[in-house]
């Protein structure tokens, strides 16, 4: 069983940004679970802004060490993050689709968000894997962001328990993560991840790749959770990182 650690913070500027910070005092032979109620510079991807306010919703990173040469275990972080945090809220009684490659999906909007990232410790990456769910969040603050979001609040009318939703997810990552490092067990949670997927083969797609648009057609998602996408030339290109838009 993986070692657990704990730092919870009421507020904080981010808990990915924290981890990143104090990276070499962490427990290298531990997972260490960063939480706060309140983040106030929280990040989210293409260094956006992830709105985070006070005791309404979870702002989460999980924080683990793996040798430089063991890299291939962490390429799909995101996706093992994202099943976990699906299947945390099944068991809350929501069901989320994932939009490619990690975000989570309720009734057509976005819910939950994931940001990984990694930090170089002398032989060691330190794997810093963040989420923000949207769990009791209010209608006014969800209007401050440009794009179609919601709450588990939102779709119930039912506020929500933060800290049971934290331990089901602390539970079910750390699952999953020991299933891949410890089992090179990644084919099943990827197969669990392609059986979410809003996506159906030929949809129309536009995907930014951080640097321009591609217009193709979803094909499938690969073994590892990256995207192959139908370009109009008919060749199939396989895209590890990137946003649909
Ligand atoms: C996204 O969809 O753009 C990713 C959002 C990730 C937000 C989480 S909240 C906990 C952790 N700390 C951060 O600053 N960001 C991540």
């Amino acid at each position: 069983m993986l070692k657990k650690a704990r730092e919870h913070f009421s507020s904080i500027d981010s808990t990915n940004t924290w981890a990143k910070r104090n990276a070499t005092s962490l427990q290298r032979d531990a997972v260490t679970l960063v939480t706060a109620d309140e983040q106030t510079a929280g990040r989210g991807r293409f260094s956006r802004k992830w709105i985070s306010p006070p005791a309404q919703n979870i702002y989460a990173s999980f924080c683990f060490f793996v040798e430089k040469r063991n890299l291939s275990q962490i390429t799909s972080i995101s996706q093992i993050l994202a099943v976990a945090a699906a299947e945390t809220l099944d068991a809350c009684g929501f069901t989320v689709a994932f939009k490619w490659p990690n975000d989570l999906m309720l009734s057509g909007k976005k819910v939950a968000g994931i940001l990984c990232e990694t930090t170089s410790i002398e032989e060691a990456l330190c794997v810093i894997a963040g989420i923000g769910i949207n769990v009791n969040m209010q209608a006014d603050v969800m209007q401050q962001i440009d794009r179609p979001v919601t709450s588990l609040y939102q779709e119930s009318g039912i506020i929500q328990d933060r800290s049971k939703i934290e331990l089901l997810l602390e539970k079910h990552f750390l699952l999953h993560l020991e299933q891949v490092l410890e089992f090179e067990q990644l084919r099943n949670i990827i197969e669990i991840y392609r059986q979410r997927i809003l996506h159906r083969k030929g949809e129309q797609m536009r995907f930014h790749d951080g640097q321009v648009v591609q217009e193709g057609l979803f094909d499938s998602i690969a073994e590892d959770g990256s995207l192959n996408l139908r370009l109009a030339s008919g060749d199939v290109k396989n895209f590890l990182a990137g946003e649909l838009c």
